[in-house]
């Protein structure tokens, strides 16, 4: 977790690296920092709080240089205060890291440098590093760091300046995102590329290992031992204003209305213009071996997960290959059983999720063949995995995942098609309804975004609510999942997501009078069972918030609201269920006060355990 940048150019440098941390508040937001060389002084400022009470800080005293780092945090080792903030700094004040990561031997190196006088001020992991650097360096600061990196356990992303060397960042990676965009005579480091893109549209991508060492006249890049490597630049497609809220008061909503245009631009160059076939020419999957596929695993976190649960649905029931569905934190140490040949799948918006990555290299290891589906091109997933499935939603900057997952859902429904047509397990009228049904699901999600605008004050009244409970059967059941946890992390609201015919062996208790229950009833064959399952809480006093297709007039006499949304296949419902509970979430958040895009405690790229 945590952002991090740099720059060395021209330009003064306290508002560049400001703007860069703003970019990377989606990584982590409970304190800030920046250290720049200002004549010949390594000066560091730095703020618990948000990036704000920074620059207040730096009110008082502005520092005049051209080269520094900066962080911004989410806190794993010590909590957020002044003094756990990044940059730390040696034990003179002569060098200052800042680091994305987590260092997992820090206590052993911590307790060895103590013993050698080294002062600790810190709680943190991080501040071995600088320790470290002092205690190796030997006149060449890309030297001390080459030696820092053989000590160090676990994963980081840092960025290291001297007061001795007052004209070079030297920055490294493992296991944690850094790329270095290239200006024209100035040059920049971030954790991400929104963080560079209102300067440049170059940049290098850092491959695990590899060292960069930049300076006024340019980078250079080597692998952990010194030899130089050449890099080719990767150039961004997308601009700054796309990663900008473009009017709307939170980026979260602006993401939400992004939907139909990221479901299109994910779909429309994969399937035939005569809407008969998929067509996954990127993937190197042979047809033999989607036939031969015996079994499916799909792992992921948070909202990628709950894409995953509905892509196994989805691949099941269309393409009969059975899938297992997993939390990525508990894949990856239940000792899977895994064949050769088995396919894993892995889902991630930022491709940098870390149990997502570990469980990717523990399903390699056991010769798993890897589809990463990822919205995050040449992330660390992307790059290990053997083939990728890009979602093309666009940069997600808001905590909430909205569009990263409408179009994971995009993805499954690709897969999903596409295997059971190489499989034979779907006929030909079928897969044409299928892709015929998702070409509409753009219009639809507009008509549904439309329809919803008055949505506002129509929720207000369960802004006050302490419990909620998303109930659905099958895929329902699946996007209940998805609906409830995006209302916990922005609303902070209790919710529960359940499979509606389990209510009834215990939760069924919690429903009492007035408590609101979200009901998705969109599952023809499931439909009267999931009537039954509404009419069991209403009887215990719940009030009903019904979600089903437009022209079923049976659901609107059991519930106390119904939402409708356009008829469509029964297997490309969920993207389009969401839209409604994101925007109930949304709505319910801006009610009760929440900082719908950085909820508390949360960050959007996790890239720690
Ligand atoms: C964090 C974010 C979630 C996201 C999850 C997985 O918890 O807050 O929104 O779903 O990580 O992230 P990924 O980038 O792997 O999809």
């Amino acid at each position: 977790m945590c952002g991090i940048v740099g720059y060395i150019g021209p330009r003064s440098v306290v508002p560049v690296l400001i703007d860069g941390l703003k970019k990377l508040e989606y990584r982590g937001y409970d304190s800030a920092g920046i250290a720049v060389i200002e004549q010949g002084k390594v000066l560091v400022a730095k703020s618990v709080g948000r990036l704000s009470k920074l620059e207040e800080k730096l009110e008082a005293y502005t520092p005049e240089a051209n080269i520094g780092i900066g962080h911004t945090r989410w806190a794993t080792h010590g909590r957020p205060s002044d003094v756990n903030s990044h940059p730390h700094t040696d034990c003179t004040g002569v060098i200052a890291v800042v680091h994305n990561g987590i260092i997992e031997n820090y206590l052993e190196l911590r307790e060895w440098l103590e013993a050698q006088g080294h002062k600790f001020k810190s709680e943190t992991d991080t501040e071995v590093l600088p320790h470290l650097v002092e205690h190796f360096y030997d006149g060449d600061l890309e030297k001390a760091v080459q030696q820092v990196i053989t000590k160090i356990e676990g994963s980081y992303a840092m960025a290291v300046i001297s007061k001795n060397e007052p004209d070079k960042i030297v920055a490294a990676r493992k296991d944690s995102p850094l790329v270095v965009g290239l200006g024209d005579g100035e040059y920049f480091l971030a954790s991400d590329i929104p963080a560079t893109l209102a300067h440049t549209r170059d940049n290098f991508i850092l491959n695990d290992g590899e060292i960069a060492v930049i300076t006024a006249d340019g980078v250079k890049i080597t692998d952990a031992q010194g030899n130089k490597i050449t890099k080719e630049v990767f150039h961004v497609q997308w601009d700054a204003v796309a990663a900008e809220k473009g009017g709307y008061p939170h980026f979260m909503l602006k993401e939400i209305y992004e939907q139909p245009r990221a479901i299109r631009e994910t779909f429309s160059s994969r399937i035939s213009a005569d809407n008969k076939r998929v067509v996954l020419n990127e993937l190197s999957l042979t047809e033999e071996e989607i036939k031969d596929l015996r079994h499916i695993f799909i792992v992921a976190c948070g909202t990628a997960y709950h894409a995953g649960v509905v892509g196994k649905y989805v691949i099941e029931d269309l393409a009969r290959i059975p899938v297992t569905v997993d939390i990525a934190s508990e894949f990856r140490y239940r000792n899977p059983i895994i064949h050769p040949g088995d396919l894993v799948i892995v889902i991630s918006q930022s491709g940098e999720t870390a149990d997502t990555l570990a469980a990717l290299r523990e399903s390699k290891k056991a010769g798993a063949r890897i589809l990463a589906v990822t919205n995050v091109v040449g992330s660390s997933v992307a790059r290990e995995a053997d083939d990728v499935l890009y979602t093309w939603a666009g940069p997600e900057i808001a905590v909430a995942s909205t569009k990263a997952y409408s179009t994971q859902l995009i993805a499954m429904f690709l897969l999903g098609i596409h295997f059971a047509q190489v499989r034979g397990t779907i006929d030909a009228a079928y897969a044409e309804r299928l892709i015929t049904g998702m070409r509409e699901i753009p219009d639809q999600v507009q008509t549904i975004l439309d329809d919803l605008e008055d949505l506002q004050s129509f929720l207000k009244k369960y802004a006050e609510c302490q419990n909620t409970f998303f109930l659905g059967r099958g895929l329902d059941y699946a996007v209940a999942m998805e609906g409830c946890l995006k209302l916990k992390e922005i609303s902070y609201m209790h919710a529960e997501a359940y499979a509606a015919g389990e209510l009834k062996h215990g939760t069924l208790a919690l429903i009492v009078d007035d408590v609101p229950v979200v009901a998705l009833a969109t599952q023809t064959d499931l439909y009267d069972k999931m009537v039954s399952n509404i009419k069991e809480v209403k009887a215990r006093g719940a009030q009903v918030i019904g979600v089903t297709f437009k022209g079923n007039t049976e659901l609107q006499k059991v519930v106390d609201h119904v939402v409708y949304i356009p008829e469509t296949e029964n297997v490309l419902a969920p993207v389009l269920t969401v839209i409604p509970l994101q925007l109930l979430a949304y709505h319910i958040a801006v009610a009760r006060g929440c900082d719908v895009d950085k909820p508390r405690n949360l960050a959007k790229s996790v890239t720690v355990e």
